[in-house]
């Protein structure tokens, strides 16, 4: 969508389409893309219902339009600590302003996307909701918060607004009536072939340690097979994986809890499964929270424990390094198996970045994988995808993926247009794709990457490749930052500033900027640097270097693939 030629309802000074379809505007603020790609199949399932549908970004969305939306669905991700999307972050403003602009006569549903992990769960859909009633919006349909899981909650929302707002659609003033298909209940939004819930089983074919011993670091390099799915994806999408609990994690839980894996227990539609295996493949054990520490407290009557689950921030500090054995061995329960499958939350898949282009291995996706391992209050513990991958996907041995595209982190359309790359680490891995699909394909633009990690020796990931692309010219510019071979830290945001006049010159001619990797400190320092840079060599004044930055994030020329 460009900016400019957005508009709400039926765009300016076009009559309602006469009869035809009541208008539906469908506004989302998605980060990684699941709030955007579910705002098209609601597009989709309105449309097979007769709505005349229009999907609006809220990057590109205009306040003043808002009030012309008859019918508004609002799908919204919350990012971090309770913020919007990065692109949605003016609309929120705007919005939230005090005198924002009036909604009376809109009919609107909200769509939350959250992980209950983070303490400020679904805050924005929260907030949007709150809002849109405020400014004289009528909420025709309940909002609904996702966890993690999007898909049943999303059926169950789109069903139920859609059917709701063709219950109360009326023909927009000179439209004829509406002929609305007949027929049964919403149709269900058509699921995309192989997905989270029905992820493809794929061969592990090569998987490989990338740093050399000594290393304080453990990155793999894992190379899965695509044969017979038909799969394909683009450079910048992300890769789900369907872990497994490790079989260590599922005796210590047994034993812990005084359970035993051949017990059988109802799970989902199957009536009788041995307990092992539901552990093992479906229960997160890991993951302590609010939700759960407070139904633990309850069902084994522990007070100090449930006084603590009332307080979040305290929640948080008890539950880092720990997991759920150690929550069973500090305060021991008779929960039976039964319980603890209602208890705990679902075994979650994880996304990796891409670090393959399919052009280049064709049939094949790549990842680049830090191995978590570290010990706390007394136990081994290890990430669970991380070292599900390193330790139990062999070579030869299948597990469940699905794609995730990200279209906030696409290389340019325009092949000649020039990128500058900075992926600390494993975040490295899309970087990869893109050079490689630049390769394959002959593009012409320049492309600069900065990588840096611990160690030159050990920790140089894909050294031999970088250096093959520079002799090449595939690469312009390479720049390292390897903090520990020095006294003092060198990290990538240094070797941006001490290049930062032509840095900026790359800015200037359209460059298109990328970070991937480390959210909570990386990326936040680059993208200092990054303001830093423009203001210096851009000349110009803070505020106007950050405004230069905000409308790179805008026109989706400031990428961001960060966790
Ligand atoms: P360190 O571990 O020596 O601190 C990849 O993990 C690389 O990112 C490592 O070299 C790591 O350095 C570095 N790193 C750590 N914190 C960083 C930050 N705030 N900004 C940039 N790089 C950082």
């Amino acid at each position: 969508l460009v900016a400019g030629e957005q508009g709400f309802g039926q765009g300016a000074g076009v009559p309602a389409a006469a009869g035809g379809s009541a208008p539906l505007t469908i506004l989302f603020g998605s980060e990684s893309g699941n709030a955007e790609g579910l705002a098209d199949r609601v597009k989709d399932s309105a449309s097979a219902e007769g709505f005349k549908c229009k999907v609006v970004d809220m990057a590109d969305a205009k306040l003043a339009d808002l009030a012309k939306a008859e019918n508004l669905l609002v799908l919204v991700s919350t990012w971090g600590e309770g913020e919007p999307p990065s692109r949605a972050s003016d609309f929120y403003d705007a919005i939230m302003a005090e005198k924002a602009v009036k909604l009376d006569g809109v009919n609107f549903s909200v769509l939350g996307l959250g992980d209950s992990s983070y303490t400020q769960f679904n805050q924005m859909a929260k907030e949007f909701d709150k809002r849109l009633e405020e400014l004289g919006g009528t909420r025709i349909y309940d909002r609904v918060e996702c966890d993690v899981e999007f898909e049943a909650p999303y059926s169950g929302w789109a069903n139920g607004a859609i059917a709701k707002l063709k219950e109360i659609a009326k023909p927009a003033a000179g439209a004829a009536t509406i002929a609305f298909p007949s027929g049964p209940a919403v149709a269900a939004p058509m699921a995309p072939a192989y997905s989270k819930s029905n992820p493809f089983q794929a061969e592990m074919l090569t998987s490989i340690n990338l740093n050399g011993t000594g290393s304080a670091k453990e990155t793999i390099h894992a190379e899965i097979s695509l044969e017979g799915s038909g799969l394909t994806y683009e450079p910048g999408d992300a890769l789900g994986v369907i872990p497994e609990n490790a079989d260590d994690l599922v005796e210590e839980f047994l034993e812990a809890a005084k359970l035993k894996a051949r017990e059988n227990v109802s799970f989902k539609d199957d009536l009788s499964v041995p307990f092992g295996e539901v552990l093992r493949k479906h229960l997160d054990l890991r993951t302590i929270n609010t939700v759960i520490l407070k139904k633990y407290a309850k069902a084994c009557d522990h007070k100090d424990l449930l006084k603590m689950a009332e307080d979040r921030d305290a929640v948080k500090d008890w539950a880092w390094g720990r997991d759920i054995v150690d929550l069973v061995k500090e305060y021991p329960s008779s929960l039976r198996a039964g319980d603890w499958v209602s208890l705990l939350r679902p075994l979650s898949p994880r996304l990796y970045s891409i670090a393959s282009a399919i052009s280049a291995h064709p049939n094949e996706v790549h990842l680049t994988v830090g191995a978590v391992r570290y010990e706390a209050f007394g136990r081994k513990k290890k990430g669970v995808c991380s070292t599900f991958i390193a330790d139990s996907w062999k070579e030869g041995t299948k597990a469940g993926i699905y794609f995730h595209s990200n279209k906030n982190f696409k290389l340019p359309a325009d092949p000649s247009t020039p990128i500058i790359m900075v992926g600390p680490g494993t975040g490295i891995a899309p970087f990869r794709a893109f050079v490689e699909e630049r390769a394959a394909t002959g593009a012409k633009g320049e492309n600069w990457l900065f990588f840096g990690d611990q160690r030159y020796t050990y920790d140089f990931l894909y050294q031999t490749e970088w250096q093959d692309y520079l002799k090449k010219g595939v690469l312009t510019k390479l720049d390292l930052a390897f903090s520990r071979d020095q006294p003092e830290k060198i990290y990538v945001q240094d070797r941006m500033r001490e290049n930062g006049a032509e840095l900026w010159e790359w800015l200037d001619k359209g460059a298109y900027f990328y970070v991937c990797g480390d959210a909570s400190r990386m990326a936040k320092d680059v993208n200092q640097a990054l303001i830093d840079i423009v203001q210096e060599h851009g000349k110009k004044s803070e505020e106007d270097a950050i405004a230069y930055v905000k409308q790179m994030t805008k026109e989706r020329r400031y990428g961001r693939d960060v966790y």
